[in-house]
Formats: C-alpha cells, sequence, structure tokens
C-alpha cells in the first residue's frame, strides 16, 4: 500500500499516525508534512495540486488523504480524478458546502435541514435593511474561506452593521464577496464527523472544540486550543438523528445535483433548546479535532477511505464503538492569532509519549538540528484515558512539560463537559 497525506499540520500528523498504525507495511508520504510526520511518513516538499498529482502517478500512490479545506475547494480531487488517480474527498463543486456558507445555507434551506435564520447578501443596502428587522445578537459571516476569521459575533445592531460594511468593503478579501446574515444560536455547540461514499454516512465518534484563546471560553476565536472527544451526555440516538436528519438529506440532494460528495463530512452543530441545528458544514476532518477523533477510531481507516476513493463505496463498514476517552490541548505561540514570533526553540522531555500521550506537530520545524517554532498552533498533546479526567491529567501534564518561549495554553480544555452534558440532553 502506498498512502499520500496532503497537508503538513496537527490533524495531517494524527491522520499520518493513524494510516501508519492501519498499514505498518505500507509507504506512507505527507507533503510537505511537518518534523512530527516525519516519524511515520516521508516527507514530500511539494504543495501545487499538479506536482502533487504528477507525483502520485509517478509512486502509482493507492491512495491521497486530503488534509486541509484549501486544496479540495481549489480542485485537487477533480484533477485527480481526471488521472484515475483514487483520491478520498469532495470535488470542488460539493466542496461548496464548505468554501460557500450561501451555498451551504441555501441547500439547507431547500432541504429542510434545521439551521439558523439568514439570509445571503452582495450589496450594502438590502444586508443592512435586513438588519433591521432582526433582534441582537446577530452573526454576520463572510460566504467564502477565511481561515476560521470571517465569522463575527454582533451584541448590537451598530457592530453588526460595521461589520457588513468591513467584509463587504473587502476585510475578508474575495471570501467576502457575499456575506450571510444571520440568527444567533444559544447552546452547546457539537461537532459530529462522518465518512461517506455519498449515500452511506457512518458516524465517527462526535468531539467538542474549544475555539476561543482564553480560558473560561473568553477572548478571540482561533483555529482551535483543544478538544475533546466523545462528549459526555452525546448519545448514538442524537448522531443517529443528526445523520439521518442531516447528512442524509444534504448527500441525497447534492448526489441530485450531480456532484456526489465523498469524504468526510463534518457537521458542526448547536444544541438549541429547539433540538440541533447546523452552524457549518467543513469537508475535511477539524483541527485540533481529528488529534482526538482518530486516536479513538478502532478499526482501520484506510480500508473504507481506500473503497470510497476507488468508487466502490463503504458497503457496511462499520468501525467498533471507542473505548476511553481523547482530550487534547494546544499549544500556541505567544501573540497568536495575531502576529507571533517564529524559530524559538522548542524542548520535548525525552520518554513523554506513549499509547496514552501523542504529541502532534503543527507549527514546527527544524533548524540547525534544533526543533523550533514556526507556527501560530504550535503543537497539540492528546492525553487518552478512561475517562475524561484522566485524559485531561495526562493531556495537561504533559503540556506543562514541554517548553518554549512565551507559551500560551489553556488548562481548561474539557472541563466545562459536566455542565455541557446536563445541558444539552435532548
Ligand atoms: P462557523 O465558521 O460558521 O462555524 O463559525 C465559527 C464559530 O462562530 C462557530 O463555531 C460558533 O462558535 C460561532 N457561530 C457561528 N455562527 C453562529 C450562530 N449562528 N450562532 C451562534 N454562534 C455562531
Ligand atoms: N477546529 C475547527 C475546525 O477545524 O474547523
Amino acid at each position: 500500500m502506498k498512502l499520500l497525506v496532503v497537508g503538513g499540520g496537527g490533524r495531517e500528523h494524527a491522520i499520518s499516525d493513524k494510516l501508519r498504525r492501519d498499514s505498518p507495511e505500507g509507504t506512507i508520504f505527507a507533503a510537505p508534512g511537518n518534523p512530527g510526520t516525519e516519524s511515520v511518513a516521508a516527507s514530500v516538499p511539494v504543495e501545487d495540486l499538479e506536482s502533487l498529482a504528477a507525483f502520485a502517478a509517478d509512486e502509482r500512490v493507492d491512495l491521497t488523504v486530503v488534509g486541509p479545506e484549501v486544496p479540495l475547494a481549489d480542485g485537487i480531487v477533480d484533477l485527480f480524478e481526471d488521472r484515475d488517480l483514487p483520491i478520498f474527498g469532495p470535488v470542488r463543486a460539493a466542496a461548496q458546502l464548505e468554501s460557500s456558507k450561501a451555498f451551504a445555507k441555501e441547500l439547507m434551506r431547500d432541504v429542510g435541514v434545521p439551521t439558523a435564520d439568514f439570509d445571503v447578501f452582495t450589496d450594502l443596502e438590502p444586508a443592512l435593511g435586513y438588519l433591521r428587522e432582526l433582534e441582537p445578537p446577530v452573526v454576520v459571516k463572510a460566504s467564502g474561506l477565511a481561515a476560521g476569521k470571517g465569522v463575527i459575533i454582533c451584541e448590537s445592531l451598530e457592530e453588526a452593521r460595521r461589520a457588513v460594511e468591513e467584509i463587504l468593503g473587502g476585510r475578508f478579501g474575495e471570501a467576502g464577496r457575499e456575506l450571510v446574515v444571520e440568527e444567533f444560536l444559544p447552546g452547546e455547540e457539537l461537532s459530529v464527523f462522518f465518512i461517506t461514499d455519498g449515500e452511506r454516512a457512518v458516524p465517527l465518534v462526535s468531539a467538542r472544540d474549544h475555539k476561543r484563546l482564553l480560558e473560561g471560553d473568553r477572548g478571540p476565536n482561533t483555529g482551535g486550543m483543544g478538544a475533546f472527544a466523545p462528549v459526555p451526555g452525546i448519545g448514538s440516538d442524537l448522531v443517529e438523528t443528526v445523520r439521518r436528519t442531516v447528512a442524509i438529506p444534504v448527500l441525497e440532494e447534492l448526489a441530485a445535483r450531480g456532484i456526489p460528495y465523498r469524504g468526510f463530512l463534518y457537521v458542526g452543530l448547536v444544541l438549541t433548546p429547539d433540538g440541533p441545528k447546523v452552524l457549518e458544514f467543513n469537508c475535511r476532518l477539524g483541527d485540533p479535532e481529528a488529534q482526538v477523533v482518530l486516536p479513538l477510531t478502532r478499526g482501520n481507516l484506510a480500508e473504507p477511505m481506500t473503497a470510497v476513493a476507488r468508487g466502490d463505496g463503504l458497503s457496511d463498514w462499520q468501525p467498533p464503538p471507542p473505548a476511553g476517552f481523547a482530550l487534547v490541548t494546544v499549544l500556541a505561540s505567544g501573540g497568536y492569532p495575531e502576529a507571533y514570533p517564529r524559530g524559538l526553540p522548542i524542548t520535548v522531555p525525552d520518554g513523554i509519549e506513549s499509547e496514552w500521550l501523542r504529541v502532534y506537530h503543527a507549527g514546527t520545524a527544524i533548524r540547525h538540528g534544533q526543533l523550533v517554532t514556526e507556527g501560530g498552533r504550535v503543537l497539540g498533546v492528546t492525553g487518552i484515558g478512561d475517562s475524561l479526567t484522566e485524559a485531561g491529567e495526562r493531556s495537561r501534564a504533559a503540556a506543562a512539560a514541554i517548553e518554549f518561549e512565551n507559551k500560551q495554553w489553556r488548562r481548561d480544555i474539557g472541563q466545562d463537559a459536566g455542565t455541557v452534558a446536563t445541558r444539552s440532553s435532548p
């Protein structure tokens, strides 16, 4: 088996690590990879789609797995499929579920998937007119991909007005050419991940992400400062409801439009008093959520992904239920999510990793033989245990022991899980 993982962050380290466990004898490449993926995969220093396709063809890669959304939105799957190269992920038109919030919202309205009331705008005056009909808080979103930064939760209509003006004024470039204005949904969030062949959707373990920078879920939004899985109180009945009332109708509609969706489908939900409502779709695994979902996924993932990539379908594939809990604490650079320095030396104590403790590299590099910081989110430290408490203690002990200057991290990941479980029970 020859496998290629596209991407170079913590999620792609977790994917490479899972594929290595599933395929101990296989050859795994990561493009571009990072210093962490190097322990399980050979780094390939290419990122542009043409070079990736040429590499996969030359090496006769059996399965390419795409980590991030940008290559999917740019059409990597279309390119590979044109050349009969097996790849796991949605084609560009289907990846609009993530790359165009307007597309996703209108599709949900068409098929009756519960989501926040909304409207889509390209011009200022109609958007401002719609705002006047709403009660704050309201949410203003750039429709296109904005690396998690294009969503502004506005406490007042004045703030919403400014957000609309800024987004249509070009703050997020082309991503903000179209705008979604929607009602604010109160409640706890849940991320449900499916693997799908376009018809069937099989859930992996569900997770919760902590997006805010600071403890107590305060401060600016980030790509995610930590996550845990499974979420206490979330039963298989709720996941089945999401599969039946969200995933399947969306997949059927995309298939009917001639753009069947294959790959990972990430459904971001709010558990409102009126039941689960969809916040967003992503066409990939979450980061850092992949760093808890994949270590808990039992059974081989390479096989169903290969079957889907070849067009054979999932048939009756079903992973065994997860055993235990996982919790990841992200170690970020001082300054993140704004500007941060690079090149600071990192010390990871010898022997810190075990079956219960994984260190996933995100923004790291090797300079003159030394591991250094290279990105905003630097490392993800995943603890695994029989309880969420045990997983959290393992993660935090290791997060404290790994050092670099001005390391930022949250000591409270997963600590609201008890109250969440009570509040979110359907
Ligand atoms: P999105 O990229 O659409 O998932 O938005 C990023 C984050 O903003 C979500 O994970 C939520 O925390 C928050 N958010 C987005 N839309 C809403 C909404 N309608 N109501 C409440 N929170 C929201
Ligand atoms: N952690 C949020 C995401 O991957 O979209």
